[in-house]
């Protein structure tokens, strides 16, 4: 039997509907990762839930130990992750509080740990990163949000920023060029981390507002909160669906 485990972001720091037989703090050798591990079920099926920003939420994105969460959850027994998270909305399908299962990212981000293969021990290791998501779990993402009746995005292509802070109007305008739907802070390193481990991963985004310069006036935390509360409910339903039929 395959381990799933669900990362849980801005607005998803614990899972309902996990039934938690026990919390397991993991040392790796890349540090401390975010959180206790919530080990218990859903629906008779073993789930491991991580707090990405801590509990409670207190690690910025650029100081997330993303090498000690892939670390940690690898050592758990984990094979598959479906990682939430809150993103900025870019092109016209990705309103507030809208669902995407990304199907490619590109990296903005600098200056954090972002490898296993950082060469200490001598060898040069590349790997492919062609299609940065689990084919597998996004289909099964995919299929469980037809069968919950959630409206979702089934092809995105994720813009990772460095933050904390958002972007400006040139900074979305650029990426909306260079073809990124969505934006978030907390998709890279996750991602290639976790493929270069050895585990399948697949992205659930929650659109909290609309990038910079797409509306008028500032972004404030109020909408941010306000979209995620709606778009978290559905992504709450979604994943039940989804571990029903895992
Ligand atoms: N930009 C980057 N990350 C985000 C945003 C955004 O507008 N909203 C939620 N996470």
């Amino acid at each position: 039997m395959t381990t799933l485990a669900i990362i849980g972001g801005t607005g998803l720091s614990q899972l309902a509907a996990l039934n938690i037989t026990r919390r397991e703090a993991v040392n790796t050798p890349y540090g401390n990762p975010s959180a206790e591990f919530l080990i218990g079920e859903i629906q008779n099926k073993s789930v491991i839930f991580l707090a990405r920003h801590g509990n409670p939420h207190a690690i910025p994105p650029h100081k997330i130990n993303y090498r000690a969460n892939a670390w940690a959850l690898k050592h758990l027994g984990v094979q598959d992750i479906i990682a939430v998270a809150a993103v900025g909305g870019i092109t016209a399908e990705m309103v507030p509080a809208a669902l995407a299962i990304p199907d490619q990212i590109i990296d903005y981000t600098y200056s954090r740990e972002h490898t296993f293969f950082d060469g200490n021990d001598g060898n040069v290791t590349h790997i492919d990163f062609s299609y940065p998501y689990s084919q597998k779990l996004r289909a099964k993402l995919i299929t469980a949000a037809a069968t919950a009746n959630v409206k979702i995005s089934p092809i995105a292509t994720y813009g990772c920023t460095q933050g904390p802070r958002l972007e400006t109007s040139a900074e979305i305008a650029r990426m909306e060029r260079d073809g990124c739907d969505l934006v978030g802070m907390t998709g890279m390193p996750e991602a290639v981390l976790a493929k270069e481990i050895g585990m399948d991963y697949a992205a659930l985004a929650v659109m909290a507002n609309w990038g910079a310069g797409k509306t008028a006036g500032e972004i404030t935390m109020a909408e941010i909160e306000e979209n995620l509360h709606h778009g978290m409910a559905n992504a709450a339903t979604l994943l039940q669906a989804f571990i029903a039929a895992y």
